[in-house]
């Protein structure tokens, strides 16, 4: 994820041919909803994915009844390619309600997807619809390397008469950060860096900003900086996987006839704004995702400011495989244009929606006795990282001269954050007392409408 960003650059430096969009984003940032939006090409208000849970239709009946049979492996599946997928899927993928493993979402061919949440180790796996349980042996079972070699054998066994698409999910580096042995004692010194927000108060911000201890005590500091290390550690594997995949695309003369983008579906803090661990909040290191891509067309170490949505991904990815963009139900819009202007012509779009439905429970925490009910992830030291009323929308405007973000929470206090990211790239002053109120009206207009936009509407907002 975001932090990770010079860890991912070794790994593609492989070949030092990638563009890297350093204004990617997701539209939501946490796993299930923003992994919605990467296979639908939709906003969260239109695949009515909102949270983790089946009730917040993470792999619901209603998901896979609609939106998942849009998704964009079906229309690369109807242009005759072969795909491939492998990894972590959605976080409720495979349990017990609905059809459980046999489940086999439609557009692919060869699936290897993980039942339930992030593992490393025990784990079940449907593959091709029939249930494959995993133990803990690392030569066997390790989830990244696994991944790596199902999709190396994909490659092998391919027909080369079809284009093919594959897609690895390896859970790193979410929790539970289990390295593999051979990396368990890498960046031993490595800490998370104490630089912008870290450890700063969160004073003007909504309330769940001002409930953490601050200064954070040493606890909240080692709990952090050993799951940082952590999370570095198991990205080692996924370097692996990187330069394997590589390594035979070059061996079966198909890499440079083969765009990959390497991303993830959100950021992540540790310590900012004195909240240990998590995403789930609006701000840049939650939001932001890295985003490089090599392939035909693209000219190599660029650097592209535009503003890029995971929601783009599949339009993207359509766009490349020869889909018709105008036939899909999509609220993104392909970047090929900017990545390959050779190829295609197309426009930035200077405005965006960020929009996220707070996760709670419905009883307090035993753990935390001192806490109500309505809150989630109070850990360590008993800080909460989310709750119901942590929801909130935002509009982006990030057109090259305007870098303006305008967040409404729907909670007792209606609260309002803006931030001007040209003077203030951190974050840490809440500018709405010193706003010119027509700018706050405008932003407040393209908010609602970027709210309930479809399709064009999402692209054209003015
Ligand atoms: C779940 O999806 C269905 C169908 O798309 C939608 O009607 C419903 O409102 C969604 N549920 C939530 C909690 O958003
Ligand atoms: C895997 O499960 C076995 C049996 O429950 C347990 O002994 C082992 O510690 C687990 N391994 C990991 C890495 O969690
Ligand atoms: C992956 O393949 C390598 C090379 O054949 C092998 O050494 C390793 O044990 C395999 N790992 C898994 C998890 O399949
Ligand atoms: C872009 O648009 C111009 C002007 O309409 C046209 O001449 C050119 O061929 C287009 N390029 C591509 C790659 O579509
Ligand atoms: C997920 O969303 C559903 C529907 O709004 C809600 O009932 C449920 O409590 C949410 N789950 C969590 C953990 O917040
Ligand atoms: C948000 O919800 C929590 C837990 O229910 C409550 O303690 C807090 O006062 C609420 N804050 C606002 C601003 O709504
Ligand atoms: C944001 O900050 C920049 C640089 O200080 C300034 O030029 C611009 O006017 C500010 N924008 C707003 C909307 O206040």
């Amino acid at each position: 994820t975001h932090r990770c960003l010079h860890l991912c650059l070794h790994m593609l430096k492989l070949k030092e041919l990638h563009i890297l969009l350093s204004a990617a984003f997701t539209v939501t940032p946490l796993c299930c909803p923003s992994r919605s939006s990467i296979l639908t090409g939709q906003y969260p208000h239109n695949h009515g994915v909102r949270n983790n849970s089946v009730s917040g239709n993470c792999s619901s009946i209603q998901w896979q009844k609609d939106p998942e049979t849009e998704a964009f492996p079906v229309y690369l599946s109807k242009l005759k390619y072969q795909t491939f997928y492998a990894g972590k899927y959605l976080n409720q993928y495979g349990k017990k309600d609905g059809e459980g493993v046999s489940h086999v979402p439609p557009g692919w061919d060869h699936w290897h997807a993980l039942v339930g949440n992030s593992q490393y180790y025990n784990y079940t796996l449907s593959v091709d619809g029939k249930e494959e349980v995993h133990g803990d042996s690392y030569e066997k079972d390790y989830l990244t390397d696994l991944i790596a070699n199902r999709s190396l054998n994909f490659l092998e066994n391919r027909s080369p008469q079809h284009p093919f698409f594959l897609m690895l999910s390896p859970p790193a580096p979410h929790s539970p950060w289990t390295a593999a042995p051979q990396y368990q004692k890498e960046f031993s010194n490595v800490k998370a860096p104490r630089d912008g927000s870290f450890d700063k108060p969160g004073k003007d911000k909504h309330w769940l900003l001002r409930q953490p201890v601050n200064p954070m005590p040493s606890s909240s500091l080692d709990y952090l900086d050993n799951a940082y290390r952590k999370r570095w550690q198991t990205l080692l594997s996924v370097d692996d996987m990187v330069e394997m995949l590589v390594k035979k695309l070059e061996s079966i003369k198909e890499l440079d006839n083969t765009y990959i983008f390497y991303t993830s579906d959100n950021g992540y803090h540790t310590g900012q704004f004195s909240l240990p661990i998590d995403k789930r909040q609006l701000y840049e290191f939650d939001i932001r995702v890295p985003l490089m891509v090599r392939g035909p067309g693209i000219k190599p170490k660029q650097t592209l400011q535009a503003p890029v949505l995971n929601i783009d991904l599949a339009p993207t990815i359509m766009d490349i495989s020869g889909v018709d963009l105008s036939t899909v139900n999509v609220d993104g819009q392909s970047f090929l244009s900017q990545m390959a202007p050779s190829l295609r012509n197309g426009t930035v779009r200077p405005f965006f929606l960020v929009e996220y439905t707070g996760e709670g429970h419905p009883t307090t925490d035993p753990a935390c006795p001192k806490l109500g009910p309505g809150l989630s992830q109070c850990f360590p030291d008993c800080v909460c990282e989310d709750a119901f009323n942590n929801t909130y929308a935002c509009v982006r405007t990030l057109d090259g001269k305007t870098d303006l973000q305008y967040c409404e929470f729907a909670d007792t206090e209606s609260f309002v954050e803006v931030y001007n990211l040209t003077s203030d790239p951190h974050q840490l002053e809440n500018v709405l007392k010193k706003t010119d109120p027509a700018i706050l009206q405008a932003m407040n207009q393209r908010l609602i409408k970027l709210q309930s936009c479809e399709g064009d509407s999402c692209r054209d907002v003015k």
